[in-house]
C-alpha cells in the first residue's frame, strides 16, 4: 500500500477516517504490514503483504465466501498477462477510451488480477484503486506494485472502505457473481462523485438460454463444488474443444466472404471475440465459466432499471458479441 492511497480510504462501517500506525516499509515504498484505525468508531484494519484488508472473510455467508475462494484460486493460478487485454477491456466499457482515465480517481470493483487496474494506471489516472473480495488480491498488488498510481485493497463490493470522491467506476464481470449484482451496482455508484461516471459490464439473461438451462446446472451442483485443481485438468476437454471450434472454423470462416456464413454460426459474436487468445487464456475463460458458485443473467429490462435508480444521465446501454449488456453514465 502506498500512503497516497489513505487520502481515498474511509472506514467500512461508519465511513469516518482511517489513520496509519505500526508500519513497515518495503524497498519499493509501499507499506507492507501495518493496520489502518478509524478515528471515529476505533474499528481495525489490517494491512498485510502490502494489502489494507478490510473484508471480514470469516463472517461472509457461504455463498460468497465459496465465490470468493474458488476466483481466489483462479487468480492465483492464471497470471498470465495478455497484449490482447486492452482490447477486450475497451470492448466491455466503451465508449470509455484509453484518454477518458487520464487525470481521474478511478475505482475498480472486482479487480481479481488486476490486469484492468494496471491498464488504467498506465492510461494515466491519477489514481486507481482496485478492489476485490479474494486472494486475487495478493497476484493483483503483485501486478501492479510497481505503478505509483495504482492501489489495491481486499474488501467486498457491498461495504466499500472508500470515500465519495471516484470519478469514474468501473466493474468487469462481478456484478452478475454476487448474490444480489443489483445491490452490488447501487454501492459502486454510490462512491461516484456528483458529476463522474460510471461503466458495468455484466453477462445477458438473452442469448444465453443454452447456458442457464444446461451450462449452470452443471456449473452449481458440480463444477464450482469440486476442487479447483481438478477443475482445472477437466476443464481442458471443453477448452479443447472451444480451441479447436475458434481456430479452425470460426476465425477461418469470418475472413470468407465478410464473414457472411460465419454470421450463421452458434455463437459466432463471442466465440470470434476470443479465437484470438492462445490455449492459456481460452482455459482461463473457460475455468472462469465453471468455477463460479453464482452467476446471473441480467434481462436488459432489469439492466436499464438499475441506471434508472441510480438516476443516470447520458445513459449507454449496448449489446455486447450478442451475449452481454455494457452500460456506461453519469452520476
Ligand atoms: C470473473 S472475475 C473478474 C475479475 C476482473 N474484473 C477481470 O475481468 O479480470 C470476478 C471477480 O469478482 C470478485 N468478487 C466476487 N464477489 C465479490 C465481492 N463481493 N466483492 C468484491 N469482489 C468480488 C472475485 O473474487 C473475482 O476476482
Amino acid at each position: 500500500m502506498r500512503q497516497r492511497l489513505l487520502q481515498y480510504l474511509a472506514c467500512r462501517a461508519c465511513d469516518g477516517s482511517l489513520e496509519l500506525s505500526g508500519v513497515s516499509f518495503s524497498d519499493d515504498s509501499h507499506v507492507l504490514e501495518g493496520e489502518l484505525a478509524c478515528t471515529s468508531c476505533k474499528a481495525g484494519f489490517p494491512i498485510t503483504r502490502g494489502i489494507p484488508r478490510f473484508a471480514a472473510l470469516e463472517k461472509l455467508d457461504p455463498g460468497k465466501a465459496a465465490t470468493a475462494a474458488n476466483f481466489g484460486w483462479q487468480w492465483q493460478h492464471f497470471t498470465q498477462e495478455d497484449q490482447k487485454y486492452a482490447d477486450q477491456f475497451l470492448g466491455w466499457i466503451a465508449p470509455v477510451t484509453p484518454e477518458f482515465f487520464k487525470d481521474k480517481i478511478v475505482l475498480e470493483g472486482g479487480c481479481g488480477k488486476g490486469r484492468h487496474t494496471q491498464l488504467a494506471a498506465v492510461w494515466g489516472a491519477q489514481d486507481v484503486i482496485g478492489v476485490d473480495l479474494s486472494a486475487a488480491v495478493d497476484t493483483a498488488f503483485a501486478a501492479t506494485r510497481h505503478l505509483e498510481n495504482a492501489h489495491i485493497i481486499q474488501a467486498d463490493i457491498y461495504q466499500l472502505p472508500i470515500k465519495k470522491r471516484i470519478d469514474y467506476a468501473f466493474s468487469v464481470g462481478v456484478l452478475h457473481h454476487l448474490p444480489d449484482a443489483h445491490r452490488g451496482f447501487l454501492s459502486l455508484a454510490s462512491k461516484v462523485r456528483a458529476g463522474g461516471h460510471l461503466s458495468a459490464w455484466v453477462y445477458g439473461a438473452e442469448n444465453n438460454e443454452w447456458i442457464t438451462r444446461l451450462v449452470s446446472p452443471m456449473r452449481e451442483h458440480l463444477t464450482s463444488r469440486i476442487n479447483p485443481r481438478t477443475l482445472l485438468h477437466l476443464s481442458k476437454v471443453p477448452t479443447a474443444l472451444v480451441y479447436l471450434a475458434t481456430k479452425l472454423v470460426y476465425r477461418p470462416l469470418n475472413r470468407v466472404a465478410g464473414g457472411a456464413m460465419a454470421r450463421r454460426l452458434f455463437y459466432n459474436d463471442y466465440l470470434l471475440a476470443i479465437s484470438g487468445f492462445g490455449w492459456k487464456e481460452q482455459h482461463t475463460i473457460v475455468f472462469d465459466h465453471l468455477v463460479a458458485p453464482t452467476a446471473h443473467y441480467i434481462p436488459s429490462g432489469e439492466f436499464e432499471q438499475w441506471w434508472r435508480d441510480i438516476d443516470a444521465t447520458e445513459v449507454s446501454i449496448q449489446w455486447h458479441n450478442k451475449n452481454s449488456w455494457r452500460g456506461f453514465g453519469r452520476v
